[in-house]
């Protein structure tokens, strides 16, 4: 079983002062409870700009820093970009990639996930490859082929199970407050570890961590974190509520 690995995404949400305060809060609410802090990595995804102040910041042993996207280069002429030298620089040590805003919005696509994630593991960076359906592809019944289909072509050429994270995100679930059955929720993680299994080898498949996240909450959190096969949770909303992201890594900690 794989240590649980709870990470926040805080999107477009953090100044410098608020950030810092929040992560104050969390580390008190950490060190000041019975939570397992061996049983559970923590990470926060805090936008480009605070993510050098907040890794200073940060006891690194308590949460670690991550980023929400990166280039496919090293470096070069692509104005507004940021590569992943440059975050290892500021200390990230995961990158969220193939997040469904930016899928949609920017029209991202699978092969420059792969890119991404290619080079992010080159740089031992360790990507998170969100993959996902919306709700029109669940309603047609064909949903776990779109999932499929965006394992075979995001994900990068070599990895194994501790360079790579894998994130199962319902598109519809993002921010909605509506969240997939447990078993739903278990049916697809089974399908992306079955899928990894057969095609990068059974030692991956097996011991690769695969998250939830889509509305992952305190109340859910329990029952969601303990379905076999979910070591974890990409959490966004409730990651900028400390008391509540506390609550969510404090059940990861005794889920089993
Ligand atoms: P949410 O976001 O927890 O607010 O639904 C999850 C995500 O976008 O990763």
């Amino acid at each position: 079983m794989n240590r649980k690995l709870i990470v926040g995404n805080w999107k477009m949400n953090g100044l410098k002062e608020d950030s810092f305060l929040r992560i104050d809060k969390l580390s008190h609410l950490l060190r000041n409870s019975s939570c397992d802090l061996n049983a559970v990595d923590i990470v926060i995804c805090p936008p480009f700009p605070i993510i050098n102040v907040l890794s200073e910041y940060v006891d690194s042993d308590l949460i670690k820093i991550g980023a929400q996207d990166c280039h496919f280069e090293n470096f070069g002429a692509y104005t507004g970009d940021v590569s992943v030298p440059m975050l290892k620089d500021v200390g990230c040590k995961y990158v969220i990639l193939g997040h469904s805003e930016r899928r949609s919005a920017y029209l991202e696509s699978n092969s420059v996930v792969k890119n991404k994630a290619n080079i992010a593991i080159l740089n031992e960076l360790i990507p998170i490859v969100c993959v996902g359906e919306t709700l029109e592809e669940r309603e047609s019944g064909e949903f776990f082929k779109v999932i499929e289909s965006q394992l075979q072509y995001s994900l990068p050429n070599n990895f194994d199970h501790k360079s790579l994270v894998i994130a199962y995100e319902p598109v519809w679930a993002i921010g909605t407050g509506k969240i997939p059955t447990l078993d739903e929720i278990s049916y697809v993680h089974k399908g992306i570890r079955d899928y990894i299994s057969s095609t990068r080898g059974k030692n991956i498949g097996e011991k690769i961590s695969i998250l939830y996240g889509g509305s992952l909450k305190p109340e859910h959190a329990k029952d969601i974190l303990s379905i076999a096969g979910v070591d974890g949770g990409l959490i966004g909303g409730s990651s900028l509520k400390e008391e509540e992201f506390f609550e969510i890594i404090n059940v990861a900690s005794i889920s089993v």
